[in-house]
């Protein structure tokens, strides 16, 4: 396994893949792997000759008030996860590699990033979707692995896909949990014991509303009620939004009658925490 820090070094070796006939797949991160990222690379080797792991802390998605400067890092218990997860190549550039002076295009989309966490950050998805494109120009993967676990991430991602005719598959993997239900993340490294203990209330939320649902629930309102109910009881958490939303267009809903998410942000003390689950079979 190859640690590589400049674009052209990605593009040479990748080329020289793709020139025996070898399938790449792509997991995109900003590092602090965890067992959620390495579900994710093990997706990729299980199903592409060659698999690419970019470790790229983005500045352009971190908001000016966010948690940029204080994001863990550890690249190198990042290469013995990519390592054991089966990853060929990481790709770990610094922010002049990928944002050169002057640079100045964007792609920034509309509807999909205007909700949920569109709202509360803004310039987030303009930072993501840029980045997210520009690797796919230097690694030119033929599938491409996101996490449930950023669920909308992995809807506008699917949706820059598709509206910019790029020839990837975008492969979306569960989400990976803590014994105690907490959707691995690596901001959950900045929760104090006690922090810890109250963010179970996020996954505690989203299996009552999973389960209302499985039940026969139609209501979306009813279920957001009942979350919004259980996480307000906690005296640690507060709530940014618990929504359901059309999983098409990311659009509140108020009866569930066709694929629909249900997710939630939740401020842990300064932490902020997302999940959710997927309504699928309606
Ligand atoms: P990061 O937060 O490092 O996540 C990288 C990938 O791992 C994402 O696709 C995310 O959904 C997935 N992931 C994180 N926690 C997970 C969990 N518990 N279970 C399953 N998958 C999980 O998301 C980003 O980085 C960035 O926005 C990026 C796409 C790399 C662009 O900078």
């Amino acid at each position: 396994m190859k640690l590589v820090k400049t674009i052209a070094e990605v593009r040479e070796i990748t080329a020289e893949w793709r020139k025996q006939g070898l399938t790449v797949g792509f997991v995109p991160t900003m590092g602090y792997l965890h067992e959620g990222h390495a579900s994710l690379i093990e997706a990729s080797s299980a199903n592409n000759d060659k698999t690419v792991v970019s470790v790229f802390l983005n500045p352009m998605q971190f908001g000016a008030n966010e948690d940029l400067a204080s994001y863990p890092r550890d690249i190198e218990r990042d290469q013995k996860v990519v390592e054991a997860a089966g990853g060929d190549l990481i790709f770990n550039p610094e922010p002049s590699e990928m944002y050169h002076e002057g640079f100045s295009s964007f792609v920034d989309m509309t509807v999909l990033t205007e909700e949920l966490c569109g709202l509360s950050r803004p310039v987030h998805f303009r930072g993501v979707c840029t980045v997210v494109a520009k690797l796919f120009n230097i690694v030119k993967p033929d599938r491409a692995y996101f996490g449930k676990k950023d669920a909308q991430q992995l809807a506008v991602i699917r949706h820059m896909v598709d509206d910019l005719n790029m020839d990837i598959e975008i492969i979306g993997c569960p989400i990976i949990r803590e014994e105690n239900g907490l959707a691995k993340s690596s901001r959950n490294t900045y929760l104090s014991a006690s922090e810890q203990e109250a963010a179970l209330v996020l996954s505690r939320s989203i299996f009552m509303g999973e389960k209302m649902v499985n039940e026969g629930e139609r209501d979306a309102e009813k279920i957001i009620a009942e979350m919004t109910q259980m996480i307000s009881a906690e005296p640690l958490a507060k709530i940014d939004y618990v929504k359901i939303v059309d999983l098409g267009t990311m659009q509140q809903i108020q009866r569930i009658e066709k694929p629909a998410l249900c997710a939630i942000a939740v401020y842990i003390g300064k932490t902020r925490l997302i999940d959710n689950f997927f309504i699928e079979n309606v």
